[in-house]
């Protein structure tokens, strides 16, 4: 057993069920968890002990909507795109063709470097989608590389129709041997519901089916317009629907109405269905921000993520999110930190696991190069991750 006591912590934001933010605090991990928070004079002796020198501290980002297994460059797309050519799905089509070019090992170097530069800006649990490889081997080899480097993967087969291919023939490949094959390496199932993607006929097949599989459900919904994503999330009781740019106020008190068996403040009871928003995505595709703070004000849960990938978000980077939704999103900073951890946690049904700082939980930190969080949104896109710990190691 390796003990580590993190001391002179001058801010700790914990997101715990108080939602304390204590100051002058010390944490104690013993192996991969937190054995021991509380005030830095009362620390227990450790094996090794690290001074915080007063920055700021708060649980490690949980992003739970990435697409990072790709290869591949969509840089001239979005050059485009700033001079005023919209976002189209059928994008996905142009990386589909890069990735199923490239190597096992060169797909594997490339998600890597994804991984390690979303940890060093602090992120320390990673959610990340098939969805670039669209044919039954493919689809199957990402999953496979994937499932070796992030915490959880989702099975996005239903990203887009290839080219070369119709929609019914595809959708019994998904929906079968694809779907077969992919769960030793997949928890999630996804479904790109969107005009140019899948409609609601195919989509609620798609998530039938994966459903009938035992894997949970999640769904790309009201990104490009107004449409039935968080109906069918809702309906199907999916962990979260992701983008939601475009809501009826009858889909905000749908979402809401998922919530009434969950008790927030004890993080007890059923959850519902997470909103997550998508801050850099919106910014990348010149959409609406999604609307967060429409959404908390209704008793929606909500999580904020990267959605890294080629497309339409290509950054890993958690503080920028949280700035974006600080800054443009009208959250204040504790509800963006809360969305982009234990919001994050309850989208990936991993709430007992991380997405806070508490006594039993995966030692997953961020120490900030700041006295206080709020310097996230108050520098904008300043480095200011100054170390990370994962499972209890220290990895930055
Ligand atoms: O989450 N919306 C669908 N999928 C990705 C974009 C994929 C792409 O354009 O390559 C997203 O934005």
């Amino acid at each position: 057993m390796t003990t580590t006591v993190i001391t002179n912590i001058g801010e700790l934001t914990t997101v715990d069920p108080d939602h304390r933010v204590l100051h002058n605090a010390a944490i104690v991990i013993e192996n991969d968890k937190i054995a021991w928070v509380g005030p830095v004079e009362q620390a227990p002796a450790a094996d090794q002990r690290v001074n915080a020198q007063g920055r700021a501290m708060l649980p490690g980002w949980v992003d739970s909507h990435t697409h990072m297994v790709f290869a591949g460059d969509r840089s001239a797309e979005f050059e485009a795109r700033m001079a005023g050519q919209s976002y189209a799905a059928g994008g996905i089509n142009v990386t589909t063709e890069a990735t199923r070019a490239a190597s096992d090992e060169e797909l594997t170097r490339l998600l890597r470097h994804r991984v390690d530069e979303a940890v060093r800006g602090g992120t320390t649990y990673v959610e990340t989608k098939t969805g670039y490889g669209l044919e039954v081997d493919e689809e199957v080899r990402h999953a496979r590389l994937a499932s070796g480097e992030v915490d959880t993967v989702t099975f996005l087969g239903a990203h887009l129709v290839p080219d070369g291919t119709d929609a019914e023939t595809y959708l019994s490949a998904v929906t079968g041997p694809m779907l077969q094959q992919v769960q030793p390496y997949v928890q999630w199932a996804d479904v790109f519901c969107e005009t140019g993607a899948f409609n609601e006929e195919q989509s609620r097949r798609v998530l039938e089916a994966c459903a009938a599989a035992g894997l949970g459900l999640r769904v790309h919904g009201n990104q490009l317009g107004h449409g039935p994503g968080v109906r069918l999330a809702t309906e199907l009781a999916a962990a979260s629907v992701d983008h939601v740019n475009y809501l009826s106020d009858e889909d905000v008190d749908r979402l809401a109405s998922t919530w009434d068996n969950w008790d927030a403040p004890s993080v007890t009871g059923t959850p519902g269905t997470v909103a997550t928003c998508l801050p850099a995505c919106d910014l990348s595709t010149r959409q609406p921000l999604a609307p967060g703070r429409k959404l908390l004000d209704a008793g929606v849960q909500i999580a904020l993520a990267s959605n890294c990938n080629p497309g339409t978000s290509y950054t890993t980077s958690m503080n920028f999110n949280i700035a974006t939704a600080v800054l443009q999103m009208h959250l204040t900073l504790a509800e963006a930190i809360s969305a982009a951890t234990m919001g994050g946690a309850l989208a990936l049904r991993a709430q007992d696991t991380v997405g806070s700082v508490e006594v039993g939980k995966r030692a997953d930190l961020h120490l900030l190069d700041a006295p206080a969080a709020i310097h996230l949104a108050y520098r904008p896109g300043m480095p200011l991750t100054h170390a990370v710990w994962r499972a209890g190691q220290r990895v930055v």
